[in-house]
């Protein structure tokens, strides 16, 4: 594709689950911040600033029509990345508020680390349910009063939780409240978020063509039972000696809940450049997106010293090689320029822990993905093979 004109031939980049390649629009957007109006958002009165500010606030606006939600409902915040923004949230959360907190077992560190540190914090009940293999979650469990943090599509495979919609009605019946992990639904799978109901989702630009950037999406509800705790510049609309006022509590300044300090403005403006590009994307780079995880996993679940762990051809795809050290499966691929992940992908619990599975090899496509990418990676496979 044109928007990745930099890829030289023999680069073969299949790691976009950790970081997408970024498309030429994105890049330019944020070198335009860096070149054109460097300057502090939400403070100043200069023209540049005027330019920054107007730019970021389009961002937020991009990214809630991205996922169909009103304005009225849901705010958008800037933050480093999904862990943070997840750990952000729950460090906000009053504990008296729930009973239990839910996981699943498929679940990203991200999300697991901080229910375990959550629920361990404050005394809590964890419980860490078992994904079906569409992905789907078991509604008649109890979610009383639970604070359910959970992902929207897996790193492992690309399972997506097919049953989210219904998934947020009975936690929300059981007054209950769902947090979503959706680092790795922005990009490919953000019809699952669209007009989503849950409490908060967070998610990270960098998977999604954007610049690296944390984003929090959250209802505006949510906020009243929030108490807020890392604090300080940008956030504040009085002082005094020993007493602040925050600007959330206005309506218009909500999402300066999640922002303390100065933010990464050209990020976020990369940010609605990414937006822009993944809305105008021709429907011939979704095929062929799924075109070429489609060869791949015709390969992969066919071939029989080989173990896939996917059942559907998404564009992540983790396996291995029986009798093959994965890590030296990827050094061999990668002196070949062929880029892919070994290892547990930060879900060591599922992976290591439940399946004793050994460590995998994992392919992730994007957009940037050409045929030539997939023939020469299946081809130094079938040599390693015999
Ligand atoms: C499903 C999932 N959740 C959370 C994360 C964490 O994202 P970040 O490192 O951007 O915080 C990842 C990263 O790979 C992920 O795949």
């Amino acid at each position: 594709m044109q928007d990745f004109d930099y890829l030289k031939p023999d680069d073969v980049y299949l790691d976009a689950a950790c970081q997408s390649l970024r498309p030429r629009p994105v890049i330019d957007a944020l070198n335009r911040y860096y070149t054109e109006h460097n300057s502090c958002g939400e403070r100043v009165k200069y023209a540049w600033g005027q330019t920054t500010d107007s730019l970021v606030e389009e961002t937020r606006t991009k990214l809630l029509k991205y996922l169909k939600l009103k304005s009225r409902d849901y705010f958008v915040s800037f933050t480093l990345n999904t862990t943070y923004g997840i750990n952000l949230i729950l460090a906000q959360l009053p504990p008296n508020r729930f009973q239990k907190v839910i996981t699943s077992d498929i679940e990203h560190n991200s999300p697991f680390l901080a229910t375990i540190a959550y629920a361990r914090q404050h005394d809590l009940p964890r419980e860490v349910l078992s994904r079906n293999e569409d992905g789907s979650l078991p509604l008649d469990a109890d979610y009383t009063n639970a604070l359910v943090v959970v992902n929207v599509v897996s790193n492992i495979d690309g399972r997506t939780l097919t049953n989210l919609k219904d998934l947020v009605k009975t936690v929300h019946k059981q007054h209950g409240i769902i947090i979503l992990d959706a680092a790795q639904a922005l990009a490919h799978n953000s019809d699952l978020l669209h007009k989503t109901d849950a409490d908060a989702l967070c998610s990270s630009a960098h998977k999604a063509y954007g610049a690296s950037l944390g984003v929090i999406v959250a209802r505006r509800e949510l906020i009243k039972i929030l108490e807020p705790n890392i604090i300080g510049g940008g956030m504040v609309d009085d002082v005094d000696r020993d007493r602040f006022q925050l600007s959330a509590q206005s309506a218009d300044h909500i999402y300066t809940r999640f922002e303390p300090g100065l933010q990464a403005w050209g990020e976020i403006i990369a940010f609605g450049a990414a937006l822009d590009w993944l809305t105008r994307l021709p429907r011939a780079a979704h095929e062929s997106l799924a075109h070429h995880s489609e060869t791949l996993y015709d390969f992969l679940s066919n071939h029989p010293k080989v173990s896939l762990l996917n059942h559907a051809p998404t564009p992540t795809q983790s396996f291995y090689i029986d009798g093959l050290d994965s890590h030296l499966v990827g050094d061999s691929l990668s002196d070949q320029g062929v880029m892919a992940r070994t290892g547990y992908f930060c879900v060591h619990y599922y992976l290591d822990h439940v399946m004793h599975y050994p460590p995998l090899i994992r392919f992730s496509l994007g957009y940037h993905t050409r045929a030539s990418d997939i023939e020469k990676t299946i081809a130094l496979l079938e040599r390693m093979l015999g």
